[in-house]
């Protein structure tokens, strides 16, 4: 079903890490179906360039058509660890499409682990993923989101609202992305950014799913969702949707959970 009318991120380019595989790469194809040009950064273009050839081909389907042209998409491998990778994924999409005014930060890594397994490498490699990826991405796209009076979307989780059995680096890093949106939003507000968070609960058919939540504790997981079903790609895409579109043009240092409820019951024994 269409949520949205045609073209509300038309003439919008953005630059999505994590774009080519999961949650985020539902949410760039979300966007570029809603109109914009999407950049897809990750690592590993064997993950990219599949996604961005299924966003091109829609675009040109829709070319000869009378409704509004959705957006194109290219694909650039770059670690969002490294600065210097970043600043050249950054400078290749404004050559490509001109300017950059959303940026969305999907990049993450995630493992069961715990805490007293867990080595200072380890923690420290989610947290560089996770949060300082995150910060990598917004510094280096500063002065095309200033020019732009564009906006940050960063992808968190729920996992930190709670003490959650071993995921130590992963609640420490979102927690950190939590800040860094808030404070961000403080600081970038001035410029006309606006810089928005989702927290998505558990969304099956994941990566993230299946790393952390083993086959036979899903059904009992899922009793435990006030809506009684797991989030669906699409929820978290509508929901980017909607944060990146005029439609939210006052919302600034919000952290949107989309998680049908789960985490205010998982504590709940009744
Ligand atoms: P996913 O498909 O594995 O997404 C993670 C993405 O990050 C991949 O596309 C990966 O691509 C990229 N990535 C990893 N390390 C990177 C690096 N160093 N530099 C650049 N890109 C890197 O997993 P997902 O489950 O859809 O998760 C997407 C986002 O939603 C994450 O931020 C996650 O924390 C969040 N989330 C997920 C859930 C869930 O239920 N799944 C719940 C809450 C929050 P490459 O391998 O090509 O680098
Ligand atoms: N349990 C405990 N420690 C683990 C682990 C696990 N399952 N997987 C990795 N680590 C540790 C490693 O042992 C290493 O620490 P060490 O040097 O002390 O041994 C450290 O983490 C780095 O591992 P490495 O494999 O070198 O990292 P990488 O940079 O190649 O990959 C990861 C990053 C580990 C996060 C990898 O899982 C990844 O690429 N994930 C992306 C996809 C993803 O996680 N999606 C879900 C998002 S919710």
């Amino acid at each position: 079903m269409k949520i949205f009318v045609d073209g509300i991120l038309q003439g919008r380019v953005a630059f999505v890490t994590g774009g080519g595989t999961g949650i985020t790469g539902g949410v760039a194809r979300a966007l570029a179906e809603a109109g914009a040009n999407v950049a897809l950064v990750s690592r590993s273009l064997e993950h990219l360039e599949p996604a961005a050839k299924a966003i091109n081909e829609a675009h040109a389907v829709r070319a000869g058509m009378p409704a509004l042209p959705t957006g194109e998409a290219f694909a650039i491998a770059a670690d969002v660890r490294r600065p210097e990778e970043i600043e050249k994924a950054i400078a290749a999409t404004v050559e490509q499409f001109g300017k950059i005014d959303i940026v969305v930060n999907g990049a993450a890594g995630n493992f069961l682990c715990k805490a007293e397994e867990l080595s200072p490498n380890g923690f420290g490699t989610v947290v560089d993923i996770d949060l300082k990826g995150t910060f990598n991405v917004c510094r280096a796209a500063f002065d095309q989101l200033k020019q732009n009076r564009g906006q940050i979307l960063n992808i968190s989780a729920t996992l930190h609202y709670l003490g959650t059995p071993m995921q130590l680096h992963v609640s420490a890093a979102k927690a950190g992305v939590d800040a860094l949106t808030r404070n961000l939003a403080v600081e970038w507000g001035r410029y006309g950014i606006r810089v928005n968070a989702i927290a998505p609960g558990p969304i099956g058919d994941t990566e993230g799913m299946k790393r952390l939540v083993p086959e036979p504790i899903k059904e009992k997981l899922k009793q435990r969702i006030p809506l009684g079903r797991f989030g669906l790609i699409e929820d978290i895409e509508n929901a980017a949707v909607f944060l990146c579109s005029d439609a939210a043009n006052y919302i600034n240092g919000a952290v949107l959970v989309v998680d049908g409820g789960h985490w205010l019951a998982a504590n709940r024994l009744i």
